[in-house]
């Protein structure tokens, strides 16, 4: 049974599998040129925000099943399979940067000693694994047999290691049966609970993670498209979702309206792949994802406009104050790429409003990449004499809000709830101007008998 594992990148994909790995009762290294990241990881430390990863980790540095490194020469020494988890940013044209994945093929086939199993997990353009299997068949060492497979990740952030631990479906893209058989006994635990197996080839596996990740996009920036309609006509989003969920050819997930796609995969894939189809001459198959991105942005301009609007513009430049809450692309994440709710909180400013931002995790990384607005340390703080209140991101902190509370706190009682997830029941008793993104709340709603609304999935 392969008993010995290498994980190359130990960013946030990597170090949770890293950790799942060894919880799946395998040896495992992770390896990454980060001295700081693997101080950390050593230390059993997770440099970043993932519900129950920094236990997990802990566990298994501690039992000494799971060891962090610098050198890929360790590594290569070590495992049978070593899983490439590095990022592939996007380069200003949209398309991905594979100078990571290049880097850690350069350095680690020269250096193999015996047969092992090159497995990639970073997302790819469509026809990188083929190209990399002529790279690495140019590096082996004489006598060494060094075979390539493509294993995407699906996991989400906020709920990475359920998803590493038990994965919805395994996508397993390969050249040789050997690859296959070797992906199944690493995956033996999940499989044997029921976790899907789709065999494939390489490009396959590589297609499936970013159009998983576009058609999710879709769902979303649709859901969006209607809300924009419900907003113009009187008509209810949420229910519209509801009602359109229960035809399980749809499904209710991912039809949740608001603020729109945010993250380090969902922007980044649907560009990739534009980029991609297109160096192919396929750009036409992949023209519908421009309106998704446009939708996307429009959720975006929504509200800046709409708060904009709602403020006392006091002189030529000064807007007044408006209280941000949340940072984080979604919730249960500390991550601010690409986030939704620092956008808005930025262009806010730019336009002359005080803005002043509250998350529950995410303010230092938000720190970091727009200093320029204010961070409150409590979302009391960031309420106080606020005349704009903005629900950006859906903390379950947030959902519990008193709005009496926050309407002591505040100068005014308006209130945006970008993500159309708070009651809005509590907010107009205690007086205040609730306004949605496509969602019906005025008190006629109120009325509507309780035998015409659907039921939520
Ligand atoms: C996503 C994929 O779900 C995961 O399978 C893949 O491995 C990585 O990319 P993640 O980026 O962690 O995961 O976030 P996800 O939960 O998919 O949410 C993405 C964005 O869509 C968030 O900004 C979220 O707020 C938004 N979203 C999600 C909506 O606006 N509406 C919804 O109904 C669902």
């Amino acid at each position: 049974m392969t008993a010995r594992i290498s994980v190359i990148g130990t960013g946030y994909l990597g170090a949770t599998h890293a950790a799942g790995m060894a919880e799946l009762g395998f040896e495992v290294i992770g390896v990454d040129t980060d001295a700081a990241k693997i101080r950390s990881l050593s230390a059993g430390t997770v440099p970043f925000y993932e519900p129950g990863l920094p236990e997990l980790l802990s566990k298994h540095v501690a039992a000494g099943a799971l060891r962090f490194s610098t050198s890929i020469e360790e590594a290569a020494e070590f495992a049978d399979v070593h899983f490439v988890c590095v990022g592939t940013p996007q380069t200003p044209g949209g398309a991905a940067d594979l100078s990571y994945l290049h880097a850690v093929i350069d350095a680690l086939v020269p250096r193999l000693t015996r047969n092992c199993l090159i497995v990639g997990k970073s997302t790819v353009p469509v026809g990188t694994a083929e190209a990399l299997a002529t790279r690495i068949e140019a590096l082996t060492p004489a006598g060494v047999t060094v075979e390539l497979a493509w294993n995407p990740e699906f996991l989400r952030e906020g709920h990475a290691v359920f998803d590493t631990l038990h994965p919805n479906r395994l996508v397993f893209g390969v050249t040789t049966p050997g690859a296959e058989w070797e992906l199944r006994q690493v995956y033996a635990t999940p499989i044997a609970e029921g976790a899907p197996v789709v065999v494939t080839n390489l490009p396959t596996a590589e297609l499936v993670k970013v159009s998983a990740n576009a058609f999710l996009a879709t769902k979303i920036s649709f859901i969006n498209a209607m809300a924009e309609l419900c907003s113009i006509t009187g008509a209810d989003v949420t229910l519209l979702a509801d009602a359109l969920g229960h035809d399980d050819r749809i499904g209710r997930k991912f039809l949740g309206a608001g603020l729109g796609y945010g993250g380090g995969c969902l922007p980044k894939d649907v560009k990739a792949l534009i980029a991609r189809a297109e160096e192919l001459g396929a750009g036409e198959s992949v023209e519908f994802l421009h309106g998704i991105e446009g939708v996307n942005q429009r959720r975006r301009d929504t509200v800046v406009t709409e708060t904009l609007a709602a403020l006392d513009r006091k002189d030529d430049r000064a807007y007044g104050r408006v209280a941000v809450l949340g940072a984080a692309f979604k919730p249960l994440s500390d991550d601010v790429r690409e986030s939704p709710a620092l956008e808005v909180a930025k262009r806010l400013h730019d336009a002359g409003a005080l803005v002043t931002v509250y998350d529950p995790e995410a303010s230092v990384p938000a720190r970091s990449v727009a200093p320029q607005l204010r961070y409150a340390a409590s979302v009391e703080a960031a309420l106080r004499k606020a005349d704009v209140v903005l629900h950006l991101t859906e903390w379950q902190e947030f959902r519990e809000l008193d709005p009496v509370w926050v309407g002591e706190l505040t100068a005014g009682r308006v209130i945006i709830d970008a993500r159309n997830v708070l009651d809005p029941e509590p907010w107009l008793a205690a007086g205040w101007n609730f306004k949605t993104l496509g969602r019906l709340v005025e008190p006629a709603a109120a009325a509507v008998p309780s035998r015409d609304r659907v039921e939520s999935a």
